[in-house]
């Protein structure tokens, strides 16, 4: 959470800073700043709200600063409420950061340094750190910048200048993510390499406590010993347009319509020369996939819900127990985990705190762990012992769609090779599925196109202040991703029950002013949804069926219906996922909500 950007080269630094933040404001849009040396001087320039609404009228209002190096900051806040003061870049005359993470022992600093005489503007942690920095200065910013880490605890990634050191940029970190760019005679520092991507997709990857001091012309590592340290440059391969809304009203709209190639782009480079999925790229063997005795799967949000479908999925074709935990839970309930267990570890960003720390209880227990991440390079990347790379390519907005599209794929490949190597489907069944899947994009598009159906249910919802989503079985586990797409953008408050839970207490909620979206795509299970949805009806529910389009429906049971292409039970959750998403887009649309950056959340949740 938060982005953090910098510049050093011979451009004026303030447009391409505003740039990158930007770029980075999926991270958090509460405030916004920038600080650039201007004359002798460290000029710094913040405002509450986001960039286009506070930071960058007040620029306009300061006149062009025509400064060649700097650092930037979008908030998401934790410590202290948005507010001007609060906004990052934090510092004084000398030294001033931005920050992302938080610093666990702040108030025993911030104590500390005001019985030093040190006295404190702002309610964040990051002030600490900006005066520590400052009590610590010796005239040496590695020297300085070392000894300061070394008395912080918690996580951080820092973008520090010194108004002695002119158009320098320096920066250190520790578990937040911090990628060093480097360009033609001008470097950055980003959150992430998406904010840079129109300016250089070549970068270094600093790791935790190593610190990075960079001008116009390069980077020189340090250890926390002042030894420099050589590192090797990596080259990201999403190119600029991928982080583009390209013509799209919003990046949740094209990142749906991009799930088709995102799929494809994620299933063909696995599937093997006998026509099934392959997992030898992260060195998982059959023989390994054999010995297991349990799988854990881990993840927050729709990570944790692509992990929900795997399991049903798995369980179903594999006959092997899943465990789905939700990443925040799983870290602090002593979980039975052991190293005869398989984790799978699932985040779209490979940085989320609590997925983070989760793996690594997997790692320290002994178990096998593979990670699914959608950001090469990233810390669960680096983390896991085996990792396979869902490749949607960058995904901006807030709400993910085709990054849980991918993550549903790569469960369904892990199933398929699974029941495969344990001897429960053989070769040519699993080739079939495997064919199946490969036919799914095609299925993806035809619900796509059928935007209209979406269209005209949504504009039935947007009055609604509650709603349910039910669904068995696998239509269970999509629905809970339907349901959060739509609270999280819509501001509806909505909930996803199994169907057979309903009479067990919430039926009592059902009311003429409680629309039911019923989810009914598996076709043994259908008579059984059905039922629940006399019952709603009979309550005076709106009801809403997604179902197959050979589905048999009564009218007199339903208000609306969303039609699907048809394929087997086990696939139709990667099918029936599209319909909810753009259900949940349309109304947020409808309602004129801020679909990409919805109010309080943040893309990639880097503190707990
Ligand atoms: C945040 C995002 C969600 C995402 C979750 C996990 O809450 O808003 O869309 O599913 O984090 O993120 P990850 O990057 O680990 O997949």
């Amino acid at each position: 959470m938060c982005g953090i950007v910098g510049y050093a080269g011979d451009r004026a630094c303030e447009k391409i800073l505003v740039t990158g933040l930007k770029n980075l404001e999926y991270r958090g849009y509460d405030s916004a700043g920038i600080a650039v040396f201007e004359g002798d001087k460290i000029k710094t320039v913040k405002a509450k709200g986001e960039i286009d609404k506070g930071l960058v009228p007040r620029l306009d209002a300061e006149g062009p600063l025509r400064a060649l190096a700097g650092i930037g900051h979008t908030r998401w806040a934790t410590h202290g409420e948005p507010s001007d003061i609060n906004a990052h870049p934090i510092g004084n005359a000398r030294i001033t950061i931005v920050h992302n993470g938080i610093i666990e022992n702040y108030r025993k600093i911030k104590e500390f340094l005001i019985s030093k005489g040190y006295s404190f503007e702002s309610q964040t942690d990051t002030e600490t750190v900006a005066k520590l920095l400052d009590y610590n200065y010796n005239g040496d910013p590695i020297e300085t910048i070392a000894m300061t880490a070394a008395q912080l605890e918690g996580a951080y990634s820092l973008g520090i200048i010194f108004r002695e050191h002119k158009n320098k940029i320096f920066a250190v970190r520790k578990e937040s993510p911090l990628v060093v760019g480097k360009g033609r005679g001008e470097m950055f520092i980003a959150s992430d390499i998406t904010a840079i991507l129109e300016y250089t997709n070549q970068y270094f990857l600093p790791e935790a406590g190593e610190i990075a001091e960079i001008d116009k012309n390069g980077v020189t590592f340090y250890d926390i010993h002042k030894n420099v340290i050589e590192k090797e440059l990596q080259t990201a391969e999403w190119d600029k347009t991928a982080a583009q809304k390209g013509g799209y009203e919003h990046f949740m709209l094209k990142e749906i319509h991009e799930q088709p190639v995102a799929l494809k782009n994620t299933l063909s480079p696995r599937i093997d020369e006998q026509g099934i999925p392959s997992f030898d790229e992260c060195g998982l063997t059959d023989e390994m996939l054999r010995s297991y005795k349990n799988i854990y799967v881990v993840g927050c949000g729709s990570a944790m819900h692509a992990g929900m479908v795997g399991k049903y999925v798995i369980e179903e074709m594999a006959r092997t127990p899943v465990i789905v935990d939700i990443a925040s839970e799983f870290r602090y309930r002593n979980p039975l985990i052991t190293k005869d267990d398989l984790m799978i570890v699932i985040s779209q960003s490979g940085e989320t705190a609590d997925t983070l720390a989760a793996l690594k209880y997997g790692n320290e227990i002994g178990a096998d762990t593979l990670a699914a991440v959608n950001v090469a390079g990233s810390h669960i990347d680096r983390e896991a012992k085996m990792s396979m790379k869902t490749l949607a390519g960058p995904e901006i907005s807030v709400c993910s769609t085709k990054a849980y599209m991918v993550q549903c794929a790569f469960m369904y490949m892990f199933a398929l090779r699974l029941s495969y190597a344990r001897g429960k489907i053989d070769l040519a069944k699993c080739r079939e599925y495997t064919d199946k899947l490969l036919h799914i994009p095609d299925l993806i598009q035809i619900c796509i196109d059928r935007k209209a159906q979406y269209q005209r249910v949504a504009s039935k919802l947007m009055n609604a202040s509650s709603l349910l989503y039910i669904g068995r079985g696998l239509d269970y586990a999509l629905s809970m991703e339907g349901s959060l797409k739509l609270k999280e953008i819509s501001y509806i408050h909505s909930e996803s029950y199994a169907g057979g839970e309903l009479k067990h207490g919430t039926i009592s909620l059902i009311d003429e002013d409680m629309p039911v979206i019923a989810v009914a795509t598996q076709t043994r299970l259908f008579p059984k949804t059905a039922a629940n949805v006399e019952e709603v009806k009979s309550r005076g529910a709106k009801v809403i069926v997604v179902c197959r389009d050979s589905a048999v429906v009564h009218d007199e049971i339903t208000d609306y219906i969303i039609r699907l292409p048809e394929t087997d039970d086990i696939l139709m959750p990667l099918v029936a996922a599209v319909p909810l998403q753009m259900l949940a887009y349309y109304t947020a649309l409808d309602r004129q909500c801020s679909i990409d950056k919805p109010r309080n959340l943040a893309k990639s949740v880097t503190v707990e």
